[in-house]
This record gives C-alpha cells, structure tokens and sequence, in this order.
C-alpha cells in the first residue's frame, strides 16, 4: 500500500468514525495522536515451555515464552509489532478485538498473505480504543499451541479504578499437536459428532460411536503455568486490585471465582460496563472481563478457574494477604459458597457509557449447527464454502445468532464492537462486546453493530476446532 492509499484510509476511517459517535458508539471517536510509537519484536519459534517444575512442554511460541510478552500502549499511541516466523509453516497474528485497518487484522489468505517459514511482517496501527484484548496466532489451529498474549491499551485519561493490577490469562493445555487431536475428533464424530438437536436431524447417527468433541487437553495454563502450579498473588488487606482475565483457550469455556470475595465487573471485551458485584463469572473463549477486587478479607484465599463443565476447578491460584502463609489446603472441587452464589448473566451488563439508539439495523440470521462430516456450520455452510455476507459501509446490522446446536459458541466479529440485544425489551441496552457465548440448544443471542470498518472482516466461533471445521463467514464491509 503506498504511502497516499494509507492516508487516505486513515483520514477516511477517522471520518466514519464520527458518524458513528451520532448513533452512539462515541467510545470509538479516534484519539488525538500523541506520535509516540510502541514497538515489539515477535519471534514465533518452536520451544520448550516448563509449564510445572520439570514437566516440559514442547510446544510453539512467541520470543520462547507462553504467554507471549503483554503488549501495552496508550490510547493515542501507535503500537508496531515485527513479527519474525521461525516455524517451518506460514503463520500471522491477529489483534483480537481491536477495530483496526482491515490490512493489519492478521487473517490469512483474507487480509494477507500468511508469512512464510523465514519470512517477516510488520504490523502498525493506531492504539484507538483503550481497553483488555489479546492477539493470537490466525492460522489454523497454532492458538492451541501457545501461540497467544494479552495486549492492553490504557486510557489517555488515567482511570483510578483499583490500586494495581493482575493478568490472568486462562488457557487449556494440549500438550500433544492440536492436528492430532483434530484427526481424533475427526474420525470419532461422524453424523451425530458434536451434536446436532431437534426433529429428524438426529438421524441414524444416534448409533454411531462415542463422540469426542474436544481435545484431551492435561490441565489449564493460568499465565502459562500448570493451573495448581500457578504463581501466587500478594496483596495488602484495604487495597483493591484489578484482575484483566482473557480467556485464550482454543476450546474450554472457564468459569472464575475468589473464595471469600465477591468479584466487581467493570469491563468486559475492554468495554466499560456499569459496576456489578458477582461470585463467580463465565468466560468464553476470546472473552474478557476486567473484574475489581476488594482486599477485606484477611487470609489466604484460593482464585479458582477451570472448565465450566467441571466440579473440579483447574487453577488455583493462592491469594495471598500480608503476613499470611502463602499455603493453601487443596481444593478437590469448587466450592458450594461460589457455585451456588451470584453468577454473571449477561442480562446484568450495561454499558458504562450510555446506551446506543437509533432505528433498528438489517436482521441477518445466524443458525449455529453441526453439519456432516464433522463440520460446523452458519446457516448450513461451512467455510470456505460459505457465501460472504456483504454489508454497506456505515450500514446498521442485527446479527441474530441460533444455536441448534449442543454445545456452546463463542461467537466473535473482527474489526468491529457489537452491542447485546436485550431480549425481553427488545432494547439494545446490553453490553458493548466483540465476543459472546450462545449456549447451546436453542440459545439465542441478538446484537447490534455498525459496519463502520471497511474491508473483509471474519466473524466466526472461537472454539479452534469449530472455526476448523467450517463455523466461519466473512462479512464484507464496503
Ligand atoms: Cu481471536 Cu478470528 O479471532
Ligand atoms: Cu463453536
């Protein structure tokens, strides 16, 4: 791209970005610049990762380490990140959930040639939107081998919201090759597979074999460390601290609690939402939520974590009060003080900043189901061979996600926020996300956005294996 089709795109971007202040998306109005560049240098390499004492992992990684490093900018700043490949297989990054130049989205074969074995790309853009995302490997199933970090873009205004700050990165650890498990899943899911529902799509595959529908994965990673391995927080009884939690895991859906503590959503896919005090929290994959807590309880306290399709919570991370013992008795199951206390619903969510108006957009809808084969479709196609959804620019859209299918999806949309659909008003007064869970048979998720970002954007499932297997669309905006 020459240097004048690159100004004009700003230039052009920054304009449509104030017409969507006037429908209520003002969050996206562009910072002022400051010209100060954040760089990194990414080197995606095969490694060995000691994810517990002495249990190795042999896996890849960005600069040998999983997570790769936490990338922070200041809205207003411009982050430039040069990414090396060192694997023998081509490879990009994709900045999740950041509204970014379609050029720089990191999706191979859509917004750019993958990089190949030796090759290197620089990708740059504009730090507009503060707020908690991660970046990840886009191609085909390399996220579950560690090929993931979190990035955080601070508000130009300082926010005095806690006294510090923790990452928690969640991760499902696979510690053999993500192609293998996707060949075992494969051969062991034909017809039924992972789940068709309803009427005569059940079919004969009923008496087909076991299904497998998720890797084997050995345990979770929190920050890239064997869950119950995991390091130890310290904290000071009266002072508050906030927990950025993403879940970067190809295939679990986590759920998160603190023992003794109540937990204060503030954000959730970066996007400030009116305080809520909860016990425990669902997080999809590609999700996150920015959570407050109090210190007010002297102890040492268990910060759970794990699949929420088990009793037995993955991590355990100890919380650990000035002057206490920094040991933990262990915890065989989830506590029944959180698992029967107050759980995040969407429904609770607000967004902090006002609420979006305007006429109701276009209504496409989206039917989630498992198709043969082992593929996983949107209204009956796979990817890529699914139909575009072609969108005007400056076009208001509902998206109207149907899950026919039994497991969960965490449906994600590039380039672009999306607000919730309240279902009972009908309203769209619900949070302002990029992520969000459709559960599964017959759950139904609206949400609303602008399509105010142009060029090829993807919007599919964030379980790998899903987005593998065809539960993808591209949308073309413009
Ligand atoms: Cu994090 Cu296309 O996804
Ligand atoms: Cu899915």
């Amino acid at each position: 791209m020459s240097a004048l089709v690159a100004l004009n795109r700003r230039s052009f971007l920054k304009q449509s970005m104030v017409a969507v202040g006037v429908l209520g998306f003002s969050r996206l109005v562009q910072a002022q610049s400051t010209g100060a560049v954040r760089e990194y240098r990414l080197v995606a390499a095969p490694a060995d990762i000691e994810v517990a004492p002495g249990r190795i992992w042999n896996t890849w990684a960005y600069n040998g380490q999983v997570p790769g490093p936490t990338i922070r900018a200041t809205q207003g700043e411009r982050i430039r990140v040069v990414l090396e490949n060192r694997l023998d297989v081509p490879t990009t990054i994709h900045w999740h959930g950041v509204p970014l130049p379609n050029a720089m989205d990191g999706v191979p074969d859509v917004t750019q040639e993958p990089v190949p074995p030796g090759g290197r790309f620089i990708y740059e853009f504009d730090a507009n939107v503060p707020g908690t995302y991660f970046y990840h490997s886009h191609v085909g199933l390399q996220l579950d081998r560690g090929l993931l970090g979190t990035l955080v873009i601070e508000p130009a205004e300082p926010e005095r919201l806690a006294d510090r700050e923790f990452l928690l990165l969640l991760d499902d650890w696979l510690p053999t090759s993500p192609d293998d498990a996707m060949a075992a899943m494969m051969v062991t899911t034909p017809g039924t597979g992972g789940g068709m529902m309803g009427g005569g799509m059940m079919g004969g595959g009923m008496a087909g074999p076991a299904s497998v529908t998720e890797p084997p994965y050995a345990g979770s990673l929190a920050n890239g460390q064997l869950g119950t391995n995991a390091e130890s927080v310290s904290v000071v009884r009266g002072e508050s601290v906030r927990f950025r939690i993403v879940n970067g895991s190809a295939a679990t859906t986590h759920r998160v609690g603190l023992l003794g503590h109540r937990l204060t959503v503030t954000h959730t896919d970066g996007q400030a939402v009116e305080s809520v005090e909860v016990d425990t929290l669902v997080i999809g994959m590609g999700e996150r939520y920015d959570v407050v807590v109090r210190m007010d309880n002297s102890g040492t306290w268990p910060l759970l974590a794990g699949s929420v399709d088990s009793a037995v919570p993955g991590i355990v991370l100890p919380v650990v009060y000035a002057g206490k013992r920094p040991t933990l008795a262990p915890v065989q199951v989830w506590p029944p003080s959180l698992t029967s206390g107050k759980r995040l619903a969407y429904s609770d969510l607000r967004p902090r900043d006002g609420v979006a108006v305007g006429s109701p957009g276009r209504s496409i809808p989206l039917t989630l189901s498992a198709g043969a084969n082992g593929a996983w479709t949107i209204n009956g196609q796979a990817y890529p061979n699914a139909e575009p959804i072609q969108v005007r620019l400056g076009e208001r859209l509902r998206f109207q996600f149907r899950n026919m299918s039994m497991l969960r999806h965490p449906m994600h949309l590039h380039g672009h926020f999306f607000q919730l659909v309240d279902r009972t008003t009908g309203r769209v007064s619900g949070p302002i996300k990029d992520t969000v869970i459709v559960e599964p048979m017959m759950g139904a998720v609206d949400v609303e956005w602008v399509a105010d970002n142009p060029g090829r954007w993807l919007m599919h499932c964030h379980h790998a294996y899903h987005m593998e297997m065809g539960m993808v669309r591209e949308v073309r905006v413009g």
